[in-house]
């Protein structure tokens, strides 16, 4: 059991951010909890990453924040000492499901393709993370996948954004939709935390649960 399905089931919109700072990553967060949404997935892409997963763990104790992009087991271990709630990855192998089952945290590993699923499945999880989704086959593929494996539903990410974002939420194998969209890159750099904001409310109506 991945778990991460069951943690994120009332908020399952998850803006992803890659902080540039500790501050701009609280300044995000509050924008996001301003919209409903209470969940958000930090990208360890940047060095502010994991120091931002604590900061806007202590400061919004009602949202549930976890690290992504996590790869090897110094990451998945960064992730925890951080406080992550749930790790996510973009790709997955035997030794990365290994840590992450080690970390008894709730996780979502990323799949591109059905030999990813089975191994996932290989694995007795019913969860995966289906990236980068519109360059891998979009919403057609995620209706191959439900025909050869009924058992797995998919948290999609990678260029969803508004205008295709009610076609992936309306699968019936889609249980959560993930991207950068709701963190518009413009109103990060003009400081323009009411934009976050509204991006995460125009979201809340686009999604189909
Ligand atoms: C991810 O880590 O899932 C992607 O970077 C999200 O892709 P997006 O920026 O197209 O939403």
């Amino acid at each position: 059991m991945n778990g991460f399905r069951a943690l994120i089931q009332g908020t399952p919109l998850l803006p992803i951010l890659q902080p540039e700072s500790v501050e701009q990553a609280i300044n995000i967060a509050r924008a996001v909890h301003n919209s409903g949404l209470r969940s958000i997935e930090v990208v360890r892409r940047t060095p502010a990453a994991a120091a931002a997963v604590t900061a806007i763990r202590e400061q919004f104790p009602d949202m549930l924040v976890g690290m992504g992009t996590v790869l090897n087991a110094d990451q998945v271990q960064e992730a925890k000492d951080a406080g992550s709630q749930f790790i996510i990855t973009p790709t997955l192998s035997e030794k990365l499901l290994g840590y992450l089952s080690d970390a008894q945290l709730p996780f979502l590993p990323g799949t591109a393709t059905p030999s990813d699923i089975l191994l996932a499945v290989e694995a007795g999880l019913t969860e995966a993370k289906f990236f980068p989704a519109t360059l891998c086959g979009g919403v057609g593929m995620l209706k191959n996948f439900g025909a050869i494996f009924p058992q797995v539903s998919f948290c999609p990410t990678g260029g969803i954004a508004d205008h295709n974002l009610h076609e992936f939420s309306a699968l019936p194998n889609v249980f959560a939709v993930g991207g950068s969209w709701m963190i518009p890159k413009d109103c990060v750099k003009a400081g323009n935390w009411q934009g976050i904001t509204d991006a995460c409310v125009v979201a809340q109506g686009q999604f189909i649960e």
